[in-house]
């Protein structure tokens, strides 16, 4: 039986702490929870019968857990993980891991004096099997060199009402950014993870009829050697798509939501091309073959009863009761490559020009910093002029 505690326990951690309790996490046990916000801390425990601290280096010391779920706003990520990677405490960040590559590298510096210390990341998107499928056949070369990506994210539709009901969501003071940072972190960890890093980022990034000083629009082109990718998401648009298309030479992977397709050529198509006799068209469409895959209706109702952040929960336990850190579903270093990407794509959009991937990463804490200053003579006028 593996010791957890959860440090935050708002929407995200109260979720975590409640499926620890509920047993949806085998082979493990709460023993305290922490949270800053004393009546948020007495509500849980009292409802829940658990033990909890505001102060959480008194929790870590007092308890000793065996792992630390972190589930607090973004900002304090990486500074209560190096609290645990100090007192070798496995740990687990909840996504995104800091606000910035520059942040999240000095806890990475920690991790690799401590090659045994568990540094994992809820990146749940990756529990989604029609994406592992996708990984598979990518690295196994079936849809051969990729021509062309397109994901299409804009299914995260977020009211005013949401935005007003203020909180540290939506600014650049209190979550280092909009949609990037904290919905399509998941998506462009997805991306990283099918398809690598890109070498260079353009991006236009908008706030669109929400009364919010973050970007809540995003469309980055994101280049390889050999393929372009479009990255787009919105949180304003009716109805929402959520599309990844992957184009290779032999053929094609989509998966639109919940259901996946993959399309299998004859023949790459160089060899179709080369081939060719006809002005228009060709002669391979009825010849391909056609895969498809559902995301599943037993996993769609675990994931509707416990949240698919149950099943990096569970692999968590079950690495830092094995030590097999290959089983992994993410860790830290995947975190900083999809914040490598939402940096460079901040970047970009601040400077109206294409960026090498990675930005330097002083300059996009400066570049932040100027955001958060922008941000606060704003509300400052506001308050001023009201
Ligand atoms: N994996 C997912 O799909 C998913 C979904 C939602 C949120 N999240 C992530 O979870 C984290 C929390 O989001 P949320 O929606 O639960 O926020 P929330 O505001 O509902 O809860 C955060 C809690 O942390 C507490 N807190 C703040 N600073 C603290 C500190 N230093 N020590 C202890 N407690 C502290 C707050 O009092 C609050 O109760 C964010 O990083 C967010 O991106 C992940």
């Amino acid at each position: 039986m593996k010791r957890l505690a959860v440090i935050g326990i708002g929407r995200m951690g109260g979720r975590h702490a409640r499926n620890i309790l509920k047993g949806v996490v085998k082979h493990a046990m709460l023993v305290a929870v922490c949270d800053t916000d004393k009546s948020v801390l007495d509500a849980f425990c009292v409802k829940y019968k658990v033990k909890g601290y505001t102060d959480r280096i008194e929790m870590l010391d007092n308890e000793k857990p065996d792992g630390v779920i972190i589930a607090t706003p973004h900002y304090s990520h990486i500074e209560i993980a190096k609290d645990c990677a100090n007192r070798d405490m496995d740990f687990l960040i909840e996504k995104p891991v800091s606000v910035t590559v520059k942040e999240a590298e000095s806890l990475r510096e920690i991790l690799v004096k401590k090659p045994d210390l568990i540094g994992a990341m809820m990146l749940n998107q990756r529990t989604n099997r029609m994406y592992a499928k996708a990984k598979q056949l990518i690295d196994e070369g079936k849809i051969g060199p990729v021509k062309r990506v397109n994901f299409i994210v804009t299914d995260w539709y977020r009211s005013q009402y949401y935005y007003n009901m203020g909180g540290w969501r939506a600014s650049w003071s209190g979550e280092g950014g909009g949609t990037l940072i904290n919905q399509c972190v998941h998506q462009l960890d997805i991306w990283q993870w099918l398809l690598g890093m890109p070498s260079q980022i353009y991006a236009v990034c908008k706030t669109v009829g929400r009364d919010i000083t973050t970007e809540n629009d995003v469309t980055a082109i994101m280049s390889y050697e050999g393929f372009e990718g479009v990255f787009t998401a919105s949180t304003h648009e009716l109805p929402g798509t959520n599309r990844l298309e992957i184009a290779g030479e032999n053929g094609k992977i989509v998966i639109d939501k919940h259901k996946m397709i993959y399309y299998l050529n004859k023949y790459p198509e160089p060899t179709v091309n080369a081939r060719a006799k006809r002005d228009y068209g060709n002669r391979e469409d009825k010849k391909r073959k056609k895969y498809t895959y559902s995301y599943g209706l037993f996993r769609l109702i675990y994931d509707g009863i416990n949240g698919q952040q149950a099943r990096v929960l569970n692999n968590f336990v079950e690495v830092i009761a094995t030590r097999d850190k290959s089983r992994l579903i993410a860790d830290v270093n995947d975190g900083i490559n999809g914040l490598t990407i939402i940096n460079a794509i901040n970047m970009s959009a601040w400077k109206g020009a294409q960026v090498k991937v990675p930005v330097d990463t002083q300059e996009y804490v400066k570049a932040l910093n100027k955001k958060i200053a922008e941000e606060k003579s704003a509300i400052k006028k506001e308050n001023t002029n009201a």
